[in-house]
């Protein structure tokens, strides 16, 4: 059976013990065995993902992590910890993270070592302002951000990296970025990661996606997925979207 696309929730700074438990209970009755989701969780709910989602096939990860490995680095959360229960993946260079916390390239491609390294998926993101985009920088910006972590990595973390391509005016906005410009980036990433002698990673749009376009949006050539953030706090939504990543 061919496997669905990958669908990952970004729930980003939001939920509660109470709210978390009938989410997660949802998504752990109702998806399918060959559906691939996780759902990236707030540190201190990534115990309660752990139990919830135990014996589904639903993965959990957290949404940042340290790029150190241990250390003097209050309030850091290390990779090996998250590693240490099982925790399967790690969103690194989110736009909120690189443009609200100064994370900058080589900071992103750091944690993603750090994340590989800890026998993690990283969900690296990558993305253009909208400024950038109006100057025309599109390209240049998302392969910049692309070929930090490539230069890098190791050749081990390169076969284990997720990509997520989130336009960063799409997100939160309401506006997924147009069928064009999707499939026009990731056919960039694509050539560039081919380029490196990286083949076989999944790509991820991210940035407005939901029930009512993730059919469209997953039917673009060069996307295996999607990184989901407000859709994803809303189980029948984050099924939905689920559903249409069947293949
Ligand atoms: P959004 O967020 O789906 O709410 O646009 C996506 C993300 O930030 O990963």
């Amino acid at each position: 059976m061919a496997t669905a696309k990958y669908i990952v929730g970004n729930w980003k700074l939001h939920g509660n013990a109470q709210e978390n438990a009938a989410r997660l209970a949802a998504l752990k009755e109702r998806c399918r065995p060959d559906d691939a989701l996780a759902v990236c969780v707030p540190f201190p709910y990534l115990a309660q993902a752990q139990q919830a989602l135990q014996g589904s096939t639903i993965g959990w990860g957290a949404q940042n992590v340290s790029e150190h490995a241990k250390g003097a680095f209050t309030g850091e959360v290390s990779a090996a910890m998250l590693a240490d229960f099982g925790c399967g993946c790690a969103i690194v260079g989110h736009s909120e993270r690189r443009s609200l916390y100064g994370e900058d390239d080589a900071t992103v491609a750091r944690k993603a070592q750090a994340v590989a390294e800890a026998g993690m998926t990283p969900i690296v993101c990558v993305g253009e302002t909208l400024a950038e985009r109006e100057r025309g920088e599109t390209a240049q910006v998302v392969t910049r951000q692309l070929a930090a972590v490539l230069a890098h990595v190791s050749a081990e973390t390169k076969r284990r990296l997720v990509i997520a391509y989130e336009p960063v005016w799409a997100i939160g906005s309401g506006r997924a970025a147009s069928e064009e410009d999707v499939h026009e980036v990731h056919a960039m990433l694509r050539g560039q990661l081919e380029q490196a002698g990286v083949t076989g990673t999944r790509l991820l749009y991210g940035g407005s996606v939901k029930a009512s376009n993730a059919g469209a949006l997953l039917n673009i050539a060069d996307v295996d997925g999607a990184l989901v953030g407000g859709a994803s706090l809303d189980a029948e939504e984050f099924l939905a979207i689920a559903q249409a990543a069947r293949v």
